[in-house]
């Protein structure tokens, strides 16, 4: 049974994979678009019934009329990702669909095995769950930018979609009876304790704030240091401040930079002005506002000392999420009968499941990731593992699908 699943992640594997090993199936890109045909024929092959709503999002249902019971996650990478963040809770549920149908499951409750689209926030974090709860706005929509500069209205054109029928996506929340998403940790945890399957309790909460730096341009060679108003070294000095903060603060907050961008791009002129974008996390949502928050103030703090000025922007927000304590029971009591010992984990990472939290009672399954690596071509899990976990979904989505 097992050599579907497995032959599945091999075949979703070859849409986008890139020269380094890597896989680069960003949101829209034509490889991701590609992915999703491939996905449809796979579900309708299965016996699903097959659509793509109108923010991208691939949906295979099977079952009578009324809420059904979700399994779900994301076929969408991080350039030069790995082949299992995402796609295995995608493939993970379409297999547990296909053993249930295999033996005779009668499905009391519908299921609905989805694909969203552009979890990874190449224009918008968690854009294909937000546009399906109704929690995206059409300005919103308007202002994002992917990581190459191209908006999301064009990315959506290319894809075949209108980006102004993005909320045609929008389903009530009656429509769920139940969310479980299966996802590999992408964490050191599961592999140190030498568990193969991990159970949910919470999902981080994540911000992203761009930072403008701006300074004066003047030549490099004349212009002596305390004269300089250096954009870029403003922003050197904010960074560090902020990992200083975060090594002081709770072993809980991460943080990180990244889409830094220079002006102007010659070495020989002082950096007129630098923009970054700052990413913290942190399980409890006043933490991850104070920090935000003492962000803001040291950038400015930082920019004034060197006669720069500082702009800032929340570019998204993710609430933290608890997963629902019953699932939590029902995922436990699935691993216990197939003889599963599982751990119970937080999530360092965020999920389209932290969406559907408030949506319906929803549970996450973690496959133990080899060396706690994701995000990159090294991301692997043990076999053994995968399928583990999958055993534990299919059971867990049996009982939930029977009335
Ligand atoms: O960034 C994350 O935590 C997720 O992979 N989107
Ligand atoms: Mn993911
Ligand atoms: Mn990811």
């Amino acid at each position: 049974m097992a050599e579907a699943l497995f032959s599945d992640l091999n075949e979703l594997a070859r849409f986008g994979a890139d020269k380094t090993g890597g896989i680069s199936r960003t949101a829209f890109s034509p490889a991701f678009v590609e992915a999703q045909g491939w996905l449809l024929q796979r579900m309708a092959e299965a016996g699903l019934a097959v659509r793509i709503d109108a923010a991208g999002n691939v949906i295979g249902r099977h079952g009578p009329q009324g809420p059904a019971v979700v399994s779900a996650s994301h076929i969408d990478t991080v350039p030069n990702g790995g082949a299992f963040d995402g796609a295995l809770g995608v493939i993970a549920g379409l297999e547990a669909f296909r053993r249930l149908k295999a033996r005779g499951h009668v499905f009391d409750r519908a299921i609905e095995i989805i694909a969203f689209a552009d979890e990874e926030g190449e224009y918008f974090s968690l854009f294909g769950s937000r546009a399906m709860l109704g929690l995206v706005t059409p300005e919103e929509i308007a202002a994002a930018l992917g990581g190459k500069g191209q908006s999301l209205t064009e990315a959506l054109r290319e894809a075949g979609l209108d980006p102004t029928k993005v909320a045609h996506a929008r389903r009530s929340k009656r429509d769920f009876h139940a969310y479980v998403e299966l996802h590999i940790e992408q964490g050191p945890v599961l592999e140190r304790l030498g568990r193969a399957v991990g159970i949910v309790t919470n999902i981080v909460g994540i911000e992203v704030t761009e930072f403008a730096f701006t300074g004066r341009p003047d030549h490099s060679g004349t212009t002596p240091l305390d004269m300089r108003q250096d954009a870029l070294r403003a922003a050197i000095e904010f960074c560090k401040a902020c990992y200083d903060l975060a090594r002081a603060a709770d072993p809980a907050l991460r943080l990180n930079f990244g889409a830094l961008s220079i002006t102007p791009k010659a070495l020989n002129v002082v950096p007129g002005r630098v923009v970054l974008q700052q990413e913290l996390r942190h399980p409890d949502p006043a933490i991850l506002s104070a920090v935000a928050q003492e962000s803001w103030r040291m950038a400015e703090g930082c920019a004034s000392r060197l006669g720069v000025s500082a702009q800032w922007k929340t570019l998204s927000r993710d609430e933290p999420a608890a997963m629902d304590r019953e699932m939590q029971a029902l995922l436990h009591s699935c691993a216990e009968g197939l003889g599963i010992e599982v751990h119970d984990l937080a999530s360092g990472a965020g999920h389209d499941a932290q969406l559907f939290a408030t949506a319906c009672p929803t549970g996450m399954v973690f496959v133990q990731s080899t060396g706690g690596r994701s995000h990159c071509p090294e991301e692997s899990s043990p076999p053994e593992a995968i399928s583990q976990a999958v055993a534990v979904l299919t059971e867990g989505l049996a009982r939930l699908t029977r009335a």
